[in-house]
């Protein structure tokens, strides 16, 4: 399936997909900041990839839960495209993906919608182009080959 056929953003239950992140936040390893982080992915073949927050000791090996979501994801095998992306963190306000990991989902999500929450208040919904405009992804790369 091609990146712009199948599901679209607008076919997506996005109340369900915070929920699945939120879950999925229950399963963080964040003994070193507290802070816990859930995600959940969907792609455009329906499945849904979730994953939470996993740090390390030597603090720099901590990754986040987009990360491992997406790295899942791909690691499957799956070349799916991203439709959407639910993150939830600790705390009252909206968890936005960090600019890592707006770069990892660009890779494979270049119109995803993402929805972010926190504890308290309405999700943000915002789209991976407005959380990283002026992108540098794959099309530009495979210009330079
Ligand atoms: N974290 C995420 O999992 N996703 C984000 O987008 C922001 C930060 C995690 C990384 C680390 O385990 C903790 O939150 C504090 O930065």
């Amino acid at each position: 399936m091609r990146p712009d056929e199948g599901m679209t953003a607008g076919a997506v239950d996005e109340a369900d997909l915070l929920r699945r992140a939120r879950a999925a936040r229950e399963r963080a390893w964040a003994p070193y900041s507290g802070f816990r982080v859930g995600c959940a992915v969907l792609a455009d073949d329906g499945q849904v990839w979730e994953a939470a927050n996993v740090e390390n000791a030597s603090f720099s090996l901590s990754s986040c839960a987009e990360m491992n979501a997406v790295r899942a994801m791909a690691a499957s095998g799956s070349r799916a495209q991203i439709v959407a992306v639910a993150v939830v963190g600790d705390g009252d306000d909206p968890c936005t993906p960090c600019g890592a990991c707006r770069q990892v989902i660009l890779e494979f999500g270049p119109g995803a919608a993402v929805y972010a929450s926190g504890d308290g208040g309405r999700p943000l919904v915002t789209t991976i182009k407005e959380l990283l405009p002026h992108a540098f992804g794959p099309r530009r790369l495979s210009q330079g080959r």
